[in-house]
């Protein structure tokens, strides 16, 4: 029993993690909080068990009952992205773009992609999986006043260097992508088209940002634990599939995520996940229409009180985030006086940023503040805290104590099949 004290020191601080959520404002774009049917799923025996291969198709036994959740999974996020395909296993957005890049490009060929400095998401960048797989980037030019890919410089460059993929997606995602026009370039030159939804992937389930597949997207991937409430993980969909052409590409994005990248999948994930598909077809379209509504109240509280906020001529957002310039490498002093006032945020880099250690501006997201059931007022209320931190600097340790007292109301989990769940109790086992 010589290290038990230790386990108890790892039990205290998973506690305290929990009431550092239950009693802050949760604002990571990323981020979010499973329902109690996804955790029942997490802490049943299909953790730690192993499934390579496919539903009955396997290289261990004992995957029987497995086997009816993975194909009943596959089949919620089909009819949930409207779709011929999908693969549930990869273990993270990351995963899943690792799995495309695998299948669909070799080293030393041609990806055009937006810069990370531009809301690109590392994996496609020189230093994440794209470089991994030896790729050679070119990047889409970038418009910082509609905070998008410059469409026509996009064309242009896809019709000039003919890649073998054109790659969309993005960590800061305000406004949906010019996917269409993009997408048409692409296939001129034969190109294929992936879209990386991993930020906005419950939007698109909801019917509320864009609708990749039917825009052009010959993949989509995306994690399943941000806009899409599920367990942290990935997948990846497409509408391909009818054509010998098609199944033949469908062959390599599944020979991509195994055996490329996986092995194992977590197959506990992957029963929440299919749980989670399931609360977002009955509830996702009513959650994402207020991620959105809270973040565009959210966007214009911030600059009704003297904010810089980004998009103003588009009306700051059409997503869950709404991206803040703080003031020149600003972004991790302000991010830190947040958290000491008990908000939770990241610092992110902001058109013109070279530097991804100082950067200048906030990201903020509504996801979760949406999931515990604030609505547009509690936005106003969240921007004055935010006023009060940034602006007036105020004592943060005041402000810290009134977003407590704040959070009390807003401890229950919404749009999942549970109602009254406080989500941020810790639940010990023994
Ligand atoms: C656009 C984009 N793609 C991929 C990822 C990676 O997802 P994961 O954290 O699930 O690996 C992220 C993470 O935030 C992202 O923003």
């Amino acid at each position: 029993m010589k290290y038990f004290r230790d386990v108890e020191y790892i039990r205290l601080q998973a506690r305290n993690n929990n009431a550092l959520f239950a009693n802050s404002l949760p604002m990571i774009a990323s981020e979010n909080v499973l329902s109690p049917l996804c955790r029942e799923m997490l802490v049943s025996d299909f953790h730690g068990r192993y499934a390579e291969g496919t539903p009955g198709n396997r290289y261990y036994e004992g995957c029987q009952f497995f086997d009816l959740v993975e194909e009943k999974a596959m089949e919620l996020a089909r009819i949930l992205f409207r779709c011929t395909y999908a693969d549930v296993r990869p273990t993270a957005g990351t995963t899943a773009n690792m799995a495309v890049l695998k299948a669909l490009i070799k080293p030393g060929e041609t990806a055009t992609v937006l810069d990370t400095a531009n809301g690109a998401h590392i994996s496609f960048g020189k230093w994440g999986a794209a470089g991994v797989r030896g790729i050679n980037l070119v990047s889409y030019p970038f418009d910082d006043a509609l905070m998008n890919i410059d469409v026509d410089g996009a064309v242009k460059l896809i019709r000039d260097i003919k890649p073998k993929l054109a790659l969309c997606g993005q960590s800061v995602f305000l406004f949906p992508t010019p996917l269409k026009p993009i997408a048409d370039a692409a296939h001129e030159v034969g190109a294929a088209v992936v879209y990386d939804a991993a930020h906005v992937l419950g939007l698109i389930a909801g019917n509320r940002f864009q609708d990749p597949l039917r825009e052009g997207a010959d993949v989509m991937t995306g994690s399943t634990h941000k806009t899409l409430p599920g367990p942290q993980g990935g997948m990846i969909v497409s509408n391909r599939g009818t054509s010998e052409e098609d199944k033949a590409f469908l062959r390599k994005l599944g020979f991509g995520v195994f055996p490329g990248v996986t092995s194992s999948y977590h197959l506990h994930h992957v029963a929440a996940k299919a749980i989670a598909y399931a609360e977002h077809l009955d509830f996702g379209e009513a959650y994402a229409d207020q991620i959105i509504k809270n973040a565009q109240r959210l966007a214009h509280a911030l600059h009704d009180r003297g904010f810089k906020v980004f998009g103003e001529d588009l009306g700051f957002t059409k997503s869950h985030q709404v991206l803040v310039s703080i003031g020149p490498g600003k972004g991790k002093e302000a991010s830190k006086t947040l958290i000491d006032s008990g908000i939770v945020t990241n610092m992110n880099m902001i058109p013109g940023d070279t530097d991804p250690i100082n950067p200048s501006g906030l990201r903020l997201g509504t996801p979760e503040l949406t999931r515990i059931g604030m609505k547009e007022s509690e936005m106003d209320d969240v921007a004055v805290f935010f006023e009060r931190a940034l602006l007036k600097h105020e004592t943060p340790k005041k402000i810290k104590d009134d977003v407590k007292t704040f959070r009390r109301d807003y401890q229950e989990l919404h749009y999942c099949y549970t109602k009254g769940f406080r989500g941020y109790d810790y639940h010990p086992l023994v």
